[in-house]
C-alpha cells in the first residue's frame, strides 16, 4: 500500500482493489456508460422506477434487494467515518415533519428559489443557471480539446504556458470569465432581467426546440407543503423537509447539554429530503425524495475557516479511500454564496455527463442559529469555560447526497471486460467492503451433497456477512451473475470438498482461484471484506 500525506497530515491511499486480471477492460464512457447503468440497476436490482406499473413518477426511484443493500454499506461507511472515527462528532435522527417557522427562520420560505424559464415553442421548462453553467461547460470542452491537441503534438509540452499564450485558449478563457462575471452580479442582484439576457447574448436554444423563444426567467419555491390536521387553512401548512441540517441546528442544545460537548464538537444525520426539482432528469441524480448525510461542526468564531479547509480535506480523503482515480474528483470553489455562507466548496464528480455536484462544504456562520434565536426567542448559545465567555458558535457543514454517491459508485465500478478467449462479461468493480452480497457459495452441481455443505458454509458465514447460495445453471454462468452484482468472492463446492474439506475461492477481479480449508474461510473472508480495515486507513 503506498501512501502520502497531505498538510494536515490526513494520508491518501492507493486503491484496494485493483482489476489484476489480463483482461482488457473496456470503459463506457459519456451517454453509453449512463444508459448502461440504468438498465443494469433495473436489470439487477438495484433501482426500480417508483410506482413503474402506473408508469412511474417523475425523479422518484426505488431501491430494489441490491440497491438497499449497496446503499446501506455506503450509508454505513459515511456514518462510522464520520460518527466512530470522530469521539466529537455524535449522530441525531430527528423528524421530516417540523415546526414551520423552521423554514422561515432558515430562509428556506423567501429564498429558496431555483430561477426558471420556459422555452415557448417546446413547452420546456428549465433552470436559467443550468443553461448558463451548461453553456460555460461548453466552451470549456473547446480549451480542453486544444490542449490535448497540443499535447500530442508536442514533445516536452508546457500546459501552463499553452495556456496562458494560445490565441483561441486565451480568448475562449476570456469569454468563460466574462459570463461568470456577469452571471454573478445578476445573481447576487436578483435581476432575473439580466439573467434572461445573459441567455439571448450567449444565444442558447433550447434543446428540445432548437429555438431562443424564452420566456421571462422567474423565481420558484422548491419545498413541498402538505397541511397538518384535519384543516386546511394556510396556518396548518407544513413543510417536507428540504435539509436535513435544520433538524440538527433546532436541537444542537440539547445535544450540546445532554451530551455534554465541548466545541468543537460536530451533530451527524442522516435522511430524506424532499425538492420540487423542475430540471429533474437525470435518473437519481437529481429527485425528489432523496437522502442526505449531513454534518454540523460547531466552532469557535474565528477558527471557522481552519475547520473548513481541514473538512474539505477529510471529505475528499473520504471519497479517494474507495479506490477510484482521484482524477474523478475536484473541487468547485462557489461563485455565488448561499445567504447564510462565507466560504463554501463543492466536490465534484466526473459522472458520465460530466463534472457535478456530488458533495457540498459550507462554512455557515451562526447564520442559522442566530436566525433560530431570534425566531424562537430561545438563547441558543454555547458558554465556553476555559475562555469564560459565552457566544453563538460558527457552523462548518458537510452535505452528501447519498443516491449521488450511489450513481457515482456505480458509473465508476461498472465495467465491460474482454477476456483472452475473446469472451467478454460485465462486472461491477464494487470495493468489497460495500458490495451487497460478499459471498456467493456455489455448489457445482445439485447432487452427491454438495448443496448440503454449501448451506453448512453460508450457515458459519452469515452472521457476519451477507451470503447468498446459487444452485442453477453452469457454474460459469452464476459466475457471471455475480460478477454482474458486484459480489466480491464466489466459494465453490465440488467433490473434492467431499474428500479433503477444502473450497475454491475465487477472486471477482481477477478471476484467479485459489484452493483453502473450509476453517480457514472465515478468516480469510473477514479481512477481505472488512469495513473496519477499510475505515482503519482514514485515521
Ligand atoms: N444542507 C445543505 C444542503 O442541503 P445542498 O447543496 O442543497 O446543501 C447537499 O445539498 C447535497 O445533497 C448535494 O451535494 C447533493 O449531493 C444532494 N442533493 C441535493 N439536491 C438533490 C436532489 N434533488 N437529488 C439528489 N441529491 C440531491
Amino acid at each position: 500500500m503506498i501512501s502520502s500525506k497531505d498538510s494536515y497530515g490526513i494520508s491518501f491511499q492507493t486503491p484496494i482493489f485493483a482489476i489484476m486480471s489480463s483482461a482488457i477492460v473496456k470503459k463506457f464512457s459519456g451517454e453509453e456508460l449512463f444508459k448502461n447503468v440504468i438498465s443494469h440497476a433495473k436489470e439487477y436490482g438495484f433501482i426500480f422506477q417508483s410506482s413503474e406499473i402506473y408508469d412511474g413518477l417523475s425523479a422518484v426511484y426505488d431501491y430494489g434487494q441490491m440497491g438497499v443493500e449497496l446503499k446501506k454499506n455506503i450509508r454505513d461507511y459515511w456514518w462510522k467515518s464520520m460518527v466512530q472515527l470522530n469521539e466529537n462528532i455524535v449522530g441525531i435522527d430527528t423528524a421530516i415533519f417540523m415546526h414551520p417557522t423552521t423554514w422561515k427562520a432558515s430562509g428556506h420560505v423567501d429564498a429558496f428559489n431555483d430561477p426558471l424559464i420556459d422555452n415557448k415553442d417546446s413547452k420546456k421548462r428549465y433552470r436559467a443557471d443550468v443553461l448558463i453553467e451548461d453553456h460555460i461547460a461548453k466552451v470549456e470542452v473547446k480549451i480542453q480539446k486544444e490542449v490535448e491537441k497540443a499535447k500530442a503534438r508536442f514533445e516536452n509540452f508546457d500546459e501552463v504556458m499553452f495556456v496562458s499564450t494560445n490565441p483561441r485558449v486565451v480568448e475562449n478563457q476570456k469569454k468563460i470569465d466574462e459570463i461568470n462575471a456577469r452571471f454573478k452580479t445578476a445573481l447576487n442582484d436578483n435581476n432575473l432581467e439580466d439573467v434572461k439576457q445573459l441567455i439571448l447574448d450567449l444565444e442558447i436554444v433550447c434543446p428540445i426546440s432548437g429555438s431562443r423563444n424564452w420566456t421571462d426567467v422567474r423565481q420558484f419555491n422548491l419545498m413541498f407543503s402538505t397541511q397538518l390536521g384535519s384543516v386546511s387553512d394556510e396556518s396548518n401548512t407544513i413543510y417536507l423537509r428540504p435539509e436535513t441540517a435544520q433538524g440538527i441546528f433546532v436541537n444542537f442544545l440539547n445535544v450540546q447539554k445532554s451530551g455534554r460537548m465541548k466545541i468543537p464538537f460536530g451533530i451527524a444525520q442522516t435522511g430524506k429530503a424532499f425538492r420540487n426539482e423542475i430540471v429533474a432528469r437525470q435518473f437519481i441524480f437529481r429527485m425528489r425524495e432523496f437522502e442526505q448525510m449531513e454534518m454540523q461542526f460547531f466552532v469557535k468564531p474565528g477558527t471557522e475557516i481552519e475547520w473548513y479547509e481541514k473538512w474539505k480535506a477529510k471529505r475528499m480523503q473520504w471519497h479517494n479511500s474507495l479506490g477510484f482515480p482521484q482524477s474523478k474528483y475536484r473541487f468547485h470553489d462557489h461563485i455565488k454564496l448561499a445567504h447564510y455562507a462565507n466560504a463554501a466548496a463543492d466536490i465534484e464528480f466526473e459522472f458520465p455527463f460530466g463534472f457535478k455536484e456530488l458533495e457540498g462544504i459550507h462554512s455557515r456562520t451562526d447564520f442559522d442559529l442566530k436566525s433560530h434565536m431570534q425566531y424562537s426567542g430561545k438563547k441558543l448559545q454555547y458558554f465556553d469555560s476555559e475562555d469564560n465567555e459565552n457566544y453563538i458558535p460558527y457552523v462548518v457543514e458537510t452535505s452528501i447526497g447519498l443516491d449521488r454517491m450511489f450513481l457515482a459508485m456505480m458509473s465508476m465500478a461498472l465495467n465491460e471486460e474482454v477476456l483472452e478467449d475473446g469472451s467478454s462479461r460485465v462486472v461491477m468493480n464494487i470495493p468489497p467492503f460495500l458490495a451487497p452480497y460478499k459471498v456467493a457459495v456455489l455448489p457445482l452441481m445439485k447432487k452427491d451433497g454438495l448443496p448440503e455443505k454449501a448451506r453448512e458454509i453460508i450457515d458459519e458465514l452469515k452472521l457476519d456477512h451477507l451470503c447468498i447460495y446459487e444452485e442453477k445453471d453452469a457454474i460459469g454462468k452464476r459466475y457471471r451473475r455475480m460478477d454482474a452484482i458486484g459480489t466480491p468472492y464466489c466459494i465453490t463446492v465440488d467433490h473434492q470438498t467431499l474428500e479433503d474439506n477444502t473450497v475454491t475461492i475465487r477472486d471477482r477481479d481477477t478471476m484467479k482461484q485459489e484452493r483453502l480449508a473450509i476453517d480457514q474461510l472465515a478468516q480469510i473472508v473477514n479481512q477481505k471484506v472488512s469495513m473496519s480495515l477499510q475505515l482503519a486507513k482514514l485515521m
